[in-house]
């Protein structure tokens, strides 16, 4: 089992590594020594394979609680799930002292969290991501929150977890399309930060060591987050690939996932930074092989002006400049401020 310990404003561990849920309830009970109940949160995907494991480890040790079950899926992020949760929470007598235990992907994570935000003013939670995707990104960083009509994560919160526990065994009953959409997200931080780890990417394909590519991912996403944990500054170069992204993946009304709408964003800027002379030719050439490698698409058909549309609302936007995170190499990034043409001409140049 490897540990990452991420130094914010409430300092916490990430543990990664084989057999961390049958020890849930041990760790619960010395994080939150003042919580009686709990309430887990969880999704039809992963529920039905963990959730018991999950629970009978922390009735063991002596915690009553109650599983909350959202469908799967971003649709389920929404408001009106987050005031059932808080009711169910209420309703169950769950006190502040009590603690929310997030066991799913990055829909069940980024709501429990919220819910965690708010309730009572605030409570305890853990974050058991049960996908890639959640292991490297979304559990790891404390952003909570849920989407609305107009746009995705519009209601939210920093709110940093207690603990986030990545058990690996999980990953083994991941449907493959939900891997490879976590393989977006891990590649997205090899093109940010590691080269070394894009060639082993490269090399190694689907079969990678999933222990030790989890942890690098997570201790570059410690890094950007104790420098700026409330995305002021250097937190938006996480962004890479996902302006666009969020376009894509809202223009087809959620079809695609989100690591399928990051894998096609992270390939137009590639190519919008070669043809403008950011970086040079061989960047989409590589990045457009790992994707296509890993099953990833790199290409969107969505009419251009509503995925420029859909930019504009994006809540990167800030009055009339939107920050682009442009690579300027494998393994080195750049956040580059642009108004809404600039941005437009940079996108259109990529697709
Ligand atoms: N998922 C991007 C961030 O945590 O800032």
């Amino acid at each position: 089992m490897k540990k990452v310990h991420v130094p914010v404003s409430t300092p916490y561990d990430v543990a990664v590594g084989p057999g961390l849920l049958e020890s849930l309830g041990k760790t619960v009970k010395s994080l939150c020594p003042k919580a009686g109940r709990y309430v887990l949160v969880t999704d039809t995907g992963a529920g039905p394979n963990w959730a018991s494991m999950a629970t009978d480890s922390l009735d063991s040790v002596g915690f009553a609680g109650d599983t909350f079950t959202l469908p799967q899926g971003e649709a389920s992020k929404t408001a009106a799930n987050l005031i059932d949760l808080l009711n169910f929470a209420a309703a169950h007598r769950t006190t502040r002292s009590d603690v929310f235990v997030a066991l799913g992907g990055g829909m069940v994570g980024d709501l429990t969290g919220l819910a965690a935000a708010t309730y009572m003013r605030g409570a305890a939670y853990i974050q058991c991501p049960t996908t890639l995707l959640a292991a490297v990104d979304s559990s790891v960083g404390g952003k909570t929150a849920v989407d609305l009509p107009a746009g995705k994560n519009l209601m939210g919160a920093f709110w940093q977890p207690r603990a986030v526990l990545c058990d690996t065994d999980t990953l083994t009953t991941l449907p493959e399309d939900v891997f490879t959409a976590g393989c977006a997200e891990v590649i997205k931080t090899a093109v940010l930060f590691d080269e070394p780890l894009f060639d082993l990417l490269a090399r190694e394909g689907r079969s990678f060591d999933r222990e030790a590519v989890i942890t690098r991912c997570v201790e570059h996403k410690r890094d950007v987050v104790a420098e700026d944990e409330f995305d002021t500054g250097r937190r938006a170069l996480l962004n890479l690939g996902h302006t666009l992204g969020h376009a894509a993946e809202a223009e087809s009304s959620f079809a695609l996932s989100h690591g399928q709408a990051v894998a096609i964003g992270l390939a137009v800027v590639c190519r919008a930074a070669a043809k403008t002379g950011i970086c040079a030719a061989d960047v989409p050439t590589r990045v457009d092989a790992i994707l296509e490698k890993f099953g990833l698409p790199t290409h969107t058909d969505a009419p251009f002006p509503a995925l420029m549309d859909r930019m504009l609302t994006d809540k990167k936007r800030a009055g009339g400049t939107i920050n682009i995170i442009v690579p300027e190499a494998v393994g080195r990034c750049a956040i580059r401020p642009m108004d809404t043409d600039q941005a437009a001409a940079f996108m259109k140049a990529g697709l």
